[in-house]
């Protein structure tokens, strides 16, 4: 057993662990993060595109955005499609100027950890057997084991970085979390094509079959997603399934369609909104998916890790240089502030655009002038707009120590 001492112990090394990382590194805290999986697998794992204005411009000022900068594709509108018409939402008019942009989860992860590794600060993968103790006090401790050895990792606070299936939420004795929790009676089948996008834009599309949405990577590569039963095997989704459904979706009465191309790879997403309040045990702090989730509908879920760990940079900053405590206390309270908008904005924006088991030609009636009313009202469209493009952060990048 080797006992390591740092000052924030970090759990799981996806985008809340490593923006936490580099943004503690930036005002000069030390941290270790721990992560249970591969390099390769934490930087393979296909996840979201869509990063606010405030995650493009947090990278910015975190010096981390060179492959952003280079790769990402900024959109200043989206159209949202249905009746067989496509309907351009005008971002960047509708918000003075701010726009998404397209850069994958997994090339964000990759370039925190280049980011990270520049630091010469650790950052253990494949480590086992990960537990979190003393949570309590004023020495809590992360242990695991890496290439054979225990180490007991002692810190001044831990940050809960590991995601909905971690260790650090069940960590938390039972009554102190009042969990909120709500399914979807559907799930996304995702896939990635080699095809060159059809559309310079993001397409929603509410169709009588069902949702989906029509996304991209790169110039070469399309992302699709397909509203599903939930729990659907994959295998009852051959590729010719799959392009016959997506076309038969996303068809416009332009001739507007994906472009095919050989798919390289497929997967099924549960749907589901969840949050565990408080977002803080003793020296345990949560951030990410590790205390909240969203459908993924709204783009939010990456977004909202970044938010949660700029506001624990600002309190631990403010810990370390002058002993205050005050944004350490106001942490949960912060960030669910920002997390219950974003849950709503996710929960209606899925509600909106999905087709229910349920529903009633009522229903159906009704979401369509839904979607007719958001499509042909500024003021609605606006407000659309706004929250897809990011409500403001609660904590000024000067506050986190940052310069722009
Ligand atoms: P994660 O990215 O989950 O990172 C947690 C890290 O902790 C992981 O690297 C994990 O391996 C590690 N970890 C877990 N347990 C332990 C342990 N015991 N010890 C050490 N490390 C541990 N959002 C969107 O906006 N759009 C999407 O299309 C979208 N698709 C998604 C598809 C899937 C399958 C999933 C699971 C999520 C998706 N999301 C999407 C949500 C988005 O990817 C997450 O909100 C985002 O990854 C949250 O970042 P995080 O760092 O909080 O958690
Ligand atoms: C993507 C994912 C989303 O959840 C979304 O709402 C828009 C785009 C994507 O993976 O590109």
């Amino acid at each position: 057993m080797t006992s390591i001492r740092t000052q924030v112990g970090i759990v799981g090394a996806g985008p809340a662990g490593l923006l936490l990382g580099q943004l503690l590194h930036l005002n000069g805290i030390d941290s270790v993060i721990v992560e249970n999986r591969s390099r390769e697998y934490v930087i393979d794992r296909v996840r979201a595109g869509v990063l606010e204005q405030g995650t493009v411009d947090l990278m910015i000022a975190m010096g981390v955005s060179a492959g952003l900068c280079r790769a990402g594709l900024r959109h200043e509108g989206l159209y949202l499609s249905f009746n067989g018409q496509r309907h351009r939402v005008d971002l960047a008019d509708l918000t003075g100027g701010r726009a998404i942009t397209v850069y994958g989860q997994n090339e964000v992860v990759r370039d925190l950890i280049d980011a990270r590794t520049t630091t010469t600060r650790p950052l253990y993968f494949d480590a086992e057997r990960v537990s979190i103790r003393a949570l309590d006090t004023s020495g809590p401790i992360v242990r695991f084991s890496h290439g054979g050895t225990e180490h007991d990792l002692h810190c001044d606070f831990v940050a809960g970085c590991d995601g909905f299936h971690g260790i650090c939420r069940p960590s938390i004795p039972a009554g102190v979390q009042t969990i909120y929790e709500r399914g979807y009676p559907f799930g996304w089948l995702g896939i990635l094509a080699e095809a060159a996008p059809s559309s310079d834009e993001l397409v929603y599309t509410y169709h009588e079959r069902g949702f989906a949405l029509f996304s991209m990577r790169s110039p070469t590569v399309t992302r699709l997603y397909l509203q599903v039963p939930p729990d659907e095997a994959i295998e009852s989704w051959p590729d010719d399934r799959i392009w016959e459904e997506m076309l038969e979706r996303m068809r416009t009465g332009d001739g507007w369609q994906p472009n095919r191309g050989r798919i390289i790879q497929k997967s099924v997403t549960p749907m589901r909104s969840f949050v565990a309040a408080p977002m803080r045990f003793g020296r345990l702090f949560l951030a990410g998916d590790a205390a909240h989730i969203v459908p993924p509908t709204g783009a939010k879920g990456l977004n909202l890790a970044a938010s949660d760990v700029l506001v624990m940079a600002r309190a631990l900053r403010e810990f370390y240089e002058d002993g205050r405590t005050e944004w350490l206390d106001r942490y949960s309270d912060v960030c669910l502030r920002r997390v219950w908008k974003a849950q709503r904005f996710s929960w209606w924006m899925t509600s909106t655009l999905h087709r229910f088991p349920d529903e009633s030609a009522f229903d159906h009636q009704r979401q369509i002038a839904d979607l007719d009313y958001l499509t042909s009202s500024r003021a609605a469209s606006t407000s659309l707009a706004e929250q897809y493009v990011g409500l403001p952060m609660e904590v000024s990048f000067e506050a986190a120590g940052l310069r722009g």
